[in-house]
């Protein structure tokens, strides 16, 4: 975060908003010793807004729904993405999450008709099916009543799902060294993040060395999809088709591969990182909390019965709906959105100047006393539809908002609730007692140690009980 403070340009005749005023390393050692306890700690001592500003660069971070909504939606054109993202390109070139201004535009433009409701709820059916083959390959574990490691067990069936899904291809076998690839290349994003000074790119660091690799592995996969595409000439209507076959309105151009492979790793990444770790939290909720996982069989039982959800049972499963949602509370796998504002604004009382960086934190404003109540309890109940209306919007923002709002967010929403349902009347998912559990906030907020589970098959007898 350190290093996308950016030069303060403006004298403004609004009050500079408060904040620490400790030195400059000791903000970097905080923040990278335990950068959620830092924004929480500022947010409790400064308040709504708080400026960092270390060697003239200037940082807000913004806690409240109305300044969160104003910047993402009323007014967004005055907030791009924040440099923080450029980091990102190495791995994700000019994708969708990383671009910007008209050129983002188009390609929104073109990804969006593969979202739209009608078109993924075709998808149901085939989420469901990945899930139950996944599960017939944790029998023998159960029966051996070994443990399991369910943070990569949740990577490879998101990515399962989202590359047959969108991609219509199978990554099978490749998902665990894709999965490891991700990983060193976040780990990797991380720490120029969090690095002061950055050596020249053609120095061949260890970890720049590990990052051209992971980048090499997951370019390895990424073109064979679609060369294969390309090769077989047809067009499916998946996003995949739309990308290859899409012509630019003013030039009749199709995207080159380079822009081809952009747009595909963007999905390919944002569309199963974030999705898995919002299942790791949401089996390690359960687990602490039998109450609810007792009320969520309950539903399940009733509802389903036994038998596979499908697209048409999830208006029903409406419990359901408020663990997942609850869990993108208090653990938002997206814990943190950054912006820089272009020209200078105000933000309540305070002058937000030219060139500062903008940090909106899921985590943080999830948890704000104003508009959560006892904010550190995992209370599913918080989401009825009375509760959710007496809050406001941007309260809750575990996909972002405004024109740059998750394009996958009614996917991945689907995408939970079936996976979650056709799990939890398998197996209750028990956490291996001594497993320590740590949020590692990296670009997405991961259980730093994996999460270790006993799997409990469902009994009959447990069903009907419930
Ligand atoms: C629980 C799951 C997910 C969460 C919490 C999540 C969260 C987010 C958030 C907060 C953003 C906005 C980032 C910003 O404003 O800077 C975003 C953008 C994005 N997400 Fe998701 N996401 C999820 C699942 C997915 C899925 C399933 C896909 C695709 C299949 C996807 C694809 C994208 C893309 C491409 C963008 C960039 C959109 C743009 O800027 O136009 N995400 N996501």
């Amino acid at each position: 975060m350190l290093n996308a403070f950016r030069r303060r340009q403006s004298t403004q005749s609004q009050p500079i908003a408060p904040g620490p005023c400790n030195n400059l390393f000791q903000q970097i050692f905080a923040v990278r010793r335990d950068p959620l306890g830092v924004l929480l700690d500022a947010q409790h001592r400064y308040g709504d807004v708080v400026r960092f500003e270390a060697l003239g660069y200037v940082s807000h971070l913004l806690c409240h729904p109305d300044a969160i909504r104003h910047v993402l939606q009323e007014n967004s054109r005055n907030y791009p993405k924040s440099v923080s993202y450029d980091l990102m390109k190495p791995m994700m070139g000019e994708g969708l999450l990383t671009s910007d201004g008209d050129f983002w535009r188009r390609q929104r433009r073109l990804s969006q008709p593969a979202f739209h409701r009608q078109r993924i709820g075709a998808f149901a059916a085939i989420m469901t099916r990945i899930t139950e083959d996944m599960l017939d390959r944790w029998q023998p574990v159960a029966a051996r009543g070994q443990w399991l490691d369910v943070s990569a067990e949740m990577t490879r069936l998101t990515l399962s799902i989202v590359s047959k899904t969108l991609f219509n291809t199978d990554v099978g076998v490749e998902s665990n060294i894709v999965g490891k690839a991700i990983t060193v290349a976040f780990k990797e994003f991380d720490r120029r993040l969090a690095a002061l000074f950055a050596l020249p790119d053609f120095v061949p660091t260890p970890s720049r060395r590990r990052l051209k690799k992971a980048i090499q592995t997951l370019d390895h996969v990424v073109y064979r999809i679609i060369e294969e595409r390309r090769r077989s000439g047809e067009d499916i209507g998946d996003l995949l088709s739309m990308l290859v076959f899409a012509r630019d309105e003013e030039t009749g151009e199709s995207m080159n591969d380079k822009q081809l492979r952009d747009e595909v790793m963007a999905i390919f990444l944002a569309g199963h990182e974030t999705t898995a770790n919002a299942l790791n939290w949401i089996w390690y909720l359960l687990s602490k909390h039998p109450t609810v996982e007792r009320r969520l069989h309950n539903e399940l039982a009733t509802v389903l019965g036994g038998r596979p959800p499908t697209l048409e049972d999830l208006p029903k499963l409406s419990y359901t709906t408020m663990v997942i949602e609850e869990s993108l509370r208090l653990y938002p796998p997206a814990w943190v959105i950054e912006r820089r504002s272009i020209a200078a604004d105000q933000i309540g009382p305070y002058a937000i100047p030219p060139g500062s960086t903008i940090i909106l934190s899921q985590y943080i404003t999830h948890r704000h006393p104003a508009c959560w109540e006892n904010p550190e309890s995992f209370d599913p109940e918080r989401f009825t539809p009375e509760r959710v209306a007496a809050r406001p919007r941007f309260a809750y923002f575990p996909f972002g908002g405004g024109p740059r709002i998750c394009i996958g967010n009614n996917f991945a929403m689907m995408e939970l609730q079936l996976v979650l349902a056709t799990i939890a009347q398998r197996y209750r998912l028990a956490l291996v007692p001594g497993h320590p559990i740590e949020p590692e906030p990296m670009i997405t907020l991961r259980p730093r140690y994996g999460i270790l589970m006993d799997l409990v098959p469902r009994t009959e007898a447990e069903t009907l009980r419930d």
